[in-house]
């Protein structure tokens, strides 16, 4: 059972670090991001993922843990954190922290005691060969000549993220070292995974996004151990925690909520139909190719049957057992939604997200349109992934009001453009996208017929063609979605996408008006270029 604020959930992504600093010294936190609740409250969504805010060298980004228990100074203390959580839930929001179980960062005390030539009681704690000498053994990223004891760890990402040890699913009776899920070690890191995420649903999270979610049993075809592992966490938040949410970054819906999952992101790296959407062929890229094109480009080359040829049927699968959850970028993703585009073909972008099932996610700054920076050197462990990083642009002037102090000191630079965009800015302009996503993230909240796991069904959608057109309908309301991101005019014409008898009254409630109408033998949607609307087709009698 999903828990119920999942429904309607609308997700904020916040990347602590440049989100709002508070204290002047170049770097986001905590109190900055109480400070900035009352804007997310404006803009209308009511969940928010906080990236890993806890102790950490920052070589990652945050994403090489040295305490999980404790706020990373730079971003405040735990009472920050705590007084985050309630000033979040007096306003409606959820917010999910970051987990991340797989590997900490090898500054951690658990690691450097692990490392020991001397066996204690970390030794088992990640994983280990049997010699320094064992350089490469298919399926793991090993890493030699580190440590005191005589034997090469796994890394999990970057060489200083070493794994924690969930065992193997299969272990190789060549190689003894490799423990089974139910050895002493695996069992006590699983503890404590269960122990660090208590910790912090206690102090007032609504749950997590977890980072790298399929990757901690080593040697698993298929997840098979990986899906005991989560299943067996999901079933104690189910018995102990009802109201939290899972939420993992695994790419593959059908495997990670068949593990326990609420929620599953697609993401570019995993989903060659997710990765069609938006991301736009690059010089030199495979502009030839009909599927290097995205389908929210106002060439209008793009094909959105990559996109639903894989959607459908992961929809079906998963289908009253969890989310598909699509979001407009995230910190590991360049360049950004809005480098390139419009507000108007951002538009369509947002209408396209915010209409889907499953719950959506609005990456900072997307709201407005920021763009990816080109050509920053990497910043803690970013490396592409930096320029999609910079700090949130809340007012014109050289910090973007991010910030009190020099500009050298910020974390990452500003966007340089002139004019870039800001919220003031489009606080002001009526017409700006800022307002567009607040009307359309209204929009979605006050219709059932939007929500998470309201039906779905494509009406309209071929191969190398526009429009898209879908329906989503719940306790007796349908909507009918049509986008047309494409530069040239549609018109076209379907049957009733509906059994039943209904009232035909079509109402608009977002976008072109008059755009669909009733035809003798069924509906006519015509739209404008770069343009879209959502349509009420009245309640069943
Ligand atoms: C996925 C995170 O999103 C990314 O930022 C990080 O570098 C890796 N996992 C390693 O934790």
């Amino acid at each position: 059972m999903n828990p119920s604020w999942l429904e309607s959930a609308v997700f904020y992504q916040i990347y602590p670090q440049s989100f709002c600093d508070s204290n002047g010294d170049g770097i986001g936190d905590l109190p900055g991001i109480i400070s900035k609740l009352d804007y997310l409250q404006a803009l209308g969504v009511n969940a928010i993922w906080i990236n890993p805010c806890f102790e950490s060298p920052f070589q990652d980004a945050g994403y090489d843990i040295s305490d999980y228990y404790r706020i990373a100074p730079r971003y405040g203390t735990n009472a920050d954190a705590r007084q985050l959580f309630t000033e979040a839930r007096n306003r409606g929001f959820h917010v999910l922290l970051d987990l991340v179980p797989g590997h900490t960062s090898n500054a951690h005390p658990w690691f450097q005691a692990s490392c020991k030539h001397q066996p204690n009681e970390y030794s088992d704690w990640y994983l280990w060969t049997d010699s320094g000498w064992t350089w490469e053994i298919p399926g793991l990223r090993l890493i030699s000549g580190y440590a005191e004891r005589d034997a090469c760890y796994a890394a999990n990402f970057f060489y200083f993220q070493p794994a924690l040890n969930y065992g193997f699913a299969d272990p190789d009776p060549r190689y003894p070292w490799q423990q089974s899920v139910d050895a002493p070690g695996p069992q006590t890191v699983r503890r404590k995974l269960r122990e660090i995420m208590e910790f912090w649903l206690v102090m007032g999270c609504s749950g997590f996004r977890v980072d790298m979610a399929a990757s901690l049993v080593k040697n698993d075809p298929g997840w098979r151990e990986t899906t005991n592992l989560w299943r067996e966490i999901r079933a104690w938040l189910d018995r102990d925690y009802p109201e939290s949410a899972l939420v993992s970054e695994w790419s593959h819906p059908a495997a990670a909520i068949q593990a326990g999952f609420h929620g599953d992101f697609l993401l570019p790296f995993g989903s060659a139909g997710y990765a069609s959407l938006f991301r736009k062929s690059r010089p030199g890229g495979a502009g030839s190719d009909p599927y290097g094109f995205s389908f929210f480009d106002p060439a209008g080359h793009g094909n959105i049957r990559q996109f639903l040829d894989e959607y459908e049927s992961l929809y079906q699968e998963i289908k009253g057992r969890g989310l598909i959850c699509l979001t407009t970028g995230n910190h590991d993703i360049a360049p950004r939604l809005g480098t390139d585009r419009t507000a108007d073909d951002l538009e369509m972008c947002f209408l396209f997200l915010l209409s889907m099932p499953g719950a959506p996610f609005i990456y900072y700054g997307d709201e407005i349109g920021m763009r990816t920076l080109e050509g920053l050197p990497s910043k803690e462990g970013g490396l592409s992934r930096t320029g999609s990083r910079t700090p949130m642009q809340w007012t014109g002037g050289p910090a973007a009001g991010f910030s009190s102090a020099p500009v050298e000191k910020l974390y990452l630079p500003i966007d340089p453009a002139p004019g870039f965009p800001n919220v003031a800015l489009q606080e002001s302009d009526p017409h700006s996208l800022l307002h567009r996503v607040r009307r359309m993230i209204a929009l979605r909240r006050a219709h059932p017929a939007l929500w998470a796991s309201a039906d779905f069904q494509t009406v309209y959608g071929e191969s190398g063609k526009y429009p898209l057109v879908f329906r989503r309908s719940a306790s007796g309301e349908t909507l009918l979605v049509g986008l047309n991101p494409a530069h040239d005019p549609v018109s076209i014409c379907f049957s009733q996408p509906f059994t039943g008898e209904r009232s035909m009254e079509i109402q608009t409630l977002y976008g072109i008006q008059q755009g669909l109408t009733v035809e003798s033998d069924g509906l006519r949607l015509s739209l404008p270029g770069i343009s879209g609307g959502v349509y009420s087709l009245g309640r069943e009698k």
